[in-house]
């Protein structure tokens, strides 16, 4: 199960990643926005932040003008790893290396071409579970 998120600046691309979920037959939830009017990201980072730690949701992709905002929101709650990627090496890799547990996009960076890749990319890359990457993610929750 993916959990989806957005403000207005990501409204049009979290339609366009529906419909390519859909075709797909990728289970969702929706956490909105549900509207293109003015939303502020903090809201629907931590929903979708939330949907991910407490296990309703396995990934989460978060949406907004330049993904920077919602993944910063995303990252302030305990156990998420948001990783705003702008092509797919880093979505890639932030799943190998990082154990990401949010894609974080930005609506007015990538177009919905490019941005379905990442995604693609995202979700069907599993954590490479190699010892220095589990200990450093592990480093990231000490104080
Ligand atoms: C909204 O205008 C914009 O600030 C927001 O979508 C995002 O880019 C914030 O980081």
């Amino acid at each position: 199960m993916i959990a989806l998120g957005c403000d207005h600046g990501g409204y049009e691309l979290k339609q366009e990643i529906i419909s390519y979920l859909e075709s797909k037959k990728i289970s969702y939830r929706d956490y909105g926005s549900f509207s293109p009017e003015p939303a502020d990201y903090p809201e629907y980072a931590h929903r979708v932040a939330h949907a991910v730690v407490n296990g309703e949701c396995e990934k989460g992709i978060l949406i907004c003008g330049t993904g920077i905002g919602i993944s910063i929101a995303a990252n302030k709650v305990k156990g998420i790893r948001a990783a705003v990627c702008t092509d797919c090496f880093t979505a890639e890799a932030t799943r190998l290396h990082n154990d990401a547990n949010i894609l974080a996009l930005g609506g007015r960076v990538v177009g919905p071409g490019l941005a379905l890749k990442i995604v693609e990319t995202f979700l069907n890359t599993p954590f490479s579970g190699e010892e220095r990457h589990s200990r450093r993610i592990a480093g990231i929750e000490k104080d």
